[in-house]
């Protein structure tokens, strides 16, 4: 049971959110004719055909005849282009082209383009027109993809389960083998058609050696069958140690020609099973996966043995350029993992096959909230290279927060790094989606728009972030301007929102680096060899990555660009800590000290998504029930993990610089009542690890059968708001019950799923209840009764009374 925080749903009908932006509710589109032909009958092509069935029912309510030849009355009609003898255009493969076509007083909307899957693209383009309103009768587009590879990955491991996944349990694998009812995996075939994505690696980069075992081929072919259709080609990743661990030899060294022939054989067999494989992607000599640097090999002889080996069948080898030591020296002041990926590859620019891509994260470090473009994109010149971008949410909140990173995403592929921006360096666009089986897809309604904005961008990346979320919004919620411009206003601030609470400047996300990668956690950076190090100590903050004192990173850069940023003088205030260390007191371009730049950031992030819990409950009307409800319940959890990130990120830094907040908030709540102050029944204290991850570094936490906390309410008379901030763990389901006097004004259970680590009380798991409306007179006792379940010991932070 949860009762605290609900909304009165009076709306619309209820919608899961798993046909994504592919719903196809608009009401009355204008004239479309009643007959759909098909010139064709590839597979792709009929799964054209279908869709411009099931979209015109779902927005005009009508059932278009089906014909397979010309006919003789308006049509929509398609084909690709030698169906239509006095049609010719020139246009690449993936291109469309729609043209209303008058012959006599006949119009023809023709869907056409070189290959089926242009034809495909067509056609989602033609309904993305209808259910966005415009006008299809005078129609004469011609669209090319802006990048030939527009690809997503996907974590999933063969056990089902989904590294960084956010959205439930694998689509494809359950058990160690391919799901027998692809039906998750068929529906996200066409999401993906739907925004021209073009390939999909089905398996973890950390890849588990079995994928390359013969008994794996016929379980990679099922699912590629049902990926073709929606001519989405299916990728693997490889793990390079394989000639060794699967293959039976004792090397796995790429120079060696036994190594060499068993790739070949190997990728024969594989693309005798699935002929259109698109290719393979590999993780070497990272994170603990194996590489070539155990024979003292480059990674251009790594990937180039398995592109030679791909090369007759037409496929091509991803190549991660995320390629650091984990095991770095944090105390050598020179040492820099924002600096590895560059060291790694620039010196083999120009050695690697043409059907290798080398795999190129956007920043430096690792999908954090900020971090510049990565130096490679220049570096490399005459090697191809494609950027990775991560659609699910790892360091960003994981689907439990808003977060909408197309203004990320663009942001860097506009950065310009001397020889051009980074859209014009790549060719490739590749994007860490992680879908799962949650009818959502990435676990939070709103995530959608990252994967739908990854698709949008990969297809042309001039795109605004505005036109992507607004033609999101008005296919996945409502066309409504209210609607539109209400959810345009949080997807696009959210961001920044997110940046503000979490680690604004520059210094990255500050969370549990070595844990979950979700909870605030500010130390669990420094002190190990991972290298997201911020070095916030006593007397400043930030990493010093220039040329003159720092490690030399900025020197990375093409001249105009590292001027920029060696320099604290012209170094944008968003990065500063990323690539300076400067004292607590250090002015930025807004005359603000450092110090009180992070605590307004924060105090604003936290104040802006209180506002956005208030803007989406004024959307109650506009929205089906069902999504209004959850992503309701998503932001008010939101806002209370919002706040826990405000008041650690604060008070840790107010202790460390020991200069306080001139705006006197930081440590200081007006209406607080810390758990551990209340009388106890039951309840003992418990110090939290990390010390910030709770208000005053303290809990409480029952291990009876059930306990209560109280306290005698000391404000003003009148209507009020409690929040209960407690701790929601998997490890069991506690019960609360809120009391003012002998009244008992609210119960909820602790059974929401966040990203928590089974047992910790801490501040990932930290979780609020907000009752509303409740009259309170001084002198009330307000009693909470705690009943814990199984090793969740009903946990609680604080109270406050607004
Ligand atoms: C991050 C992430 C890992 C992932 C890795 C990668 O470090 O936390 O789970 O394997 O990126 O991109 O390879």
């Amino acid at each position: 049971m949860r009762r605290c925080v609900f909304f009165l749903a009076i709306a619309l009908h209820a919608e899961t959110g798993r046909e994504a932006w592919l719903r196809y509710s608009r009401e009355n589109p204008e004239a479309i004719p009643a007959v759909l032909a098909t010139l064709g009958d590839s597979p792709v092509i009929v799964n054209a055909r279908d869709e411009i069935l099931r979209g015109i029912r779902g927005m005009a309510g009508k059932t278009l005849r089906l014909e397979s030849a010309m006919p003789r009355e308006n049509a929509i009609v398609l084909g690709t282009l030698p169906a239509f003898p006095n049609l010719s255009a020139n246009l690449p493969d993936d291109a469309y082209w729609l043209k209303t076509v008058h012959s006599g007083n006949i119009d023809y909307t023709v869907v056409t383009a070189t290959n089926d899957r242009g034809v495909l693209y067509g056609a989602f383009a033609l309904l993305r027109k209808i259910a966005l309103g415009q006008p299809v009768t005078n129609l004469d587009e011609q669209q090319t993809p802006y990048a030939p590879i527009r690809w997503v990955n996907q974590w999933d491991r063969l056990d089902g389960t989904i590294e960084r996944g956010y959205g439930g349990r694998s689509i494809f694998w359950d058990e160690g083998r391919a799901r027998g009812d692809l039906t998750r995996v068929r529906d996200y075939g066409r999401l993906l058609a739907s925004l021209g994505i073009n390939g999909c690696a089905i398996n973890n980069v950390n890849a588990d050696k079995r994928i390359l075992s013969p008994d794996f081929f016929p379980q990679i072919a099922s699912i590629a069958a049902a990926l073709r259709p929606w001519g989405v080609k299916t990728v693997i990743s490889v793990d390079f140690g394989s000639p060794k661990t699967i293959g039976g030899l004792n090397t796995f060294d790429p120079l060696d020609p036994l190594v060499a022939a068993w790739w070949k054989t190997k990728i024969d067999e594989l693309y005798a099973a699935i002929p259109d494989l698109g290719g393979v992607v590999m993780k070497a000599d990272s994170e603990g996966q194996v590489g070539p640097s155990a024979y003292k090999r480059t990674h251009a002889d790594a990937a180039n043995v398995v592109a030679r080996a791909l090369q007759p069948h037409g496929g091509m080898i991803f190549y991660r350029g995320f390629v650091y030591d984990h095991h770095m020296d944090w105390n050598n002041p020179k040492n820099d993992r924002a600096r590895a990926a560059y060291d790694n590859f620039v010196d083999l620019d120009g050695k690697f096959d043409h059907n290798v891509v080398i795999q190129i994260k956007n920043g430096p470090i690792d999908f954090q909230v900020r971090e510049p473009a990565s130096p490679l994109f220049a570096a490399l010149q005459k090697t191809n290279q494609a950027i990775e971008l991560q659609i699910t949410q790892e360091y960003m909140g994981q689907a439990r927060h808003m977060v909408f990173l197309v203004p990320q995403w663009k942001e860097t592929l506009d950065f310009d790094m001397g020889p051009a921006p980074v859209k014009r360096l790549v060719r490739g666009f590749i994007g860490v989606a992680n879908v799962g089986l949650d009818d959502s897809w990435l676990g939070n309604h709103l995530s959608q728009a990252n994967l739908y904005g990854f698709g949008r961008l990969a297809w042309n990346p001039d795109l605004t972030s505005r036109q992507i979320i607004d033609e999101w919004t008005q296919q996945t919620f409502s066309t409504g301007r209210k609607a539109v411009d209400a959810i345009a206003q949080m997807q696009l601030t959210s961001w920044r929102t997110y940046e503000n609470y979490t680690g604004p400047l520059g210094l990255q996300t500050l969370t549990d680096i070595v844990g979950n990668h979700y909870g605030v956690a500010i130390e669990a950076s420094e002190r190990n060899g991972w290298g997201q190090w911020h070095r916030a100590d006593e007397k400043g903050v930030g990493m010093d990555r220039t040329t003159a004192t720092g490690t030399g990173y900025i020197g990375q850069y093409s001249p105009s660009v590292a001027r920029m940023f060696e320099s604290v003088a012209t170094c944008p205030d968003d990065l500063l800590l990323f690539l300076h260390h400067v004292p607590y007191t250090y002015k930025l371009h807004s005359g603000k000290t450092v110090i009180q730049y992070i605590y307004d950031s924060h105090y604003e992030g936290a104040q802006a998504v209180e506002d956005y819990v208030r803007d989406w409950k004024s959307l109650q009307s506009q929205v089906d029930e069902q999504r209004f409800a959850e992503v309701s319940h998503q932001l008010e959890y939101q806002a209370g993990q919002a706040q826990v990130w405000r008041d650690a990120v604060n008070t840790w830094f107010w202790h460390t610089s020991g200069i306080a907040d001139a705006k006197g908030r930081v440590g200081n709540y007006p209406g607080r009542i810390e758990a551990e102050s209340m009388a106890l029944d039951g309840y003992t204290i418990k110090l939290v690890t990390p010390w910030e991850g709770a208000s005053g570094g303290k809990a409480i936490e029952c291990a009876n059968e059930r306990c209560s906390a109280s306290f005698r309410y000391e404000g003003d008379p009148g209507w009020h708001t409690i929040r209960v901030q407690y701790f929601d763990q998997s490890a069991g389901v506690s019960h609360f019950k809120l009391f003012v006097g002998s009244q008992m004004v609210d119960e909820w259970s602790a059974d929401d799923r966040v990203p928590e680590r089974r047992t910790k009380v801490d501040s990932s798991s930290s979780t609020r209840c907000t009752i509303t409306g409740v009259a309170l007179r001084k002198g009330d006792e307000i009693r909470i009764e705690g009943i814990p379940d199984g090793a969740e010991h009903a946990a609680i932070d604080y109270v406050e009374i607004r």
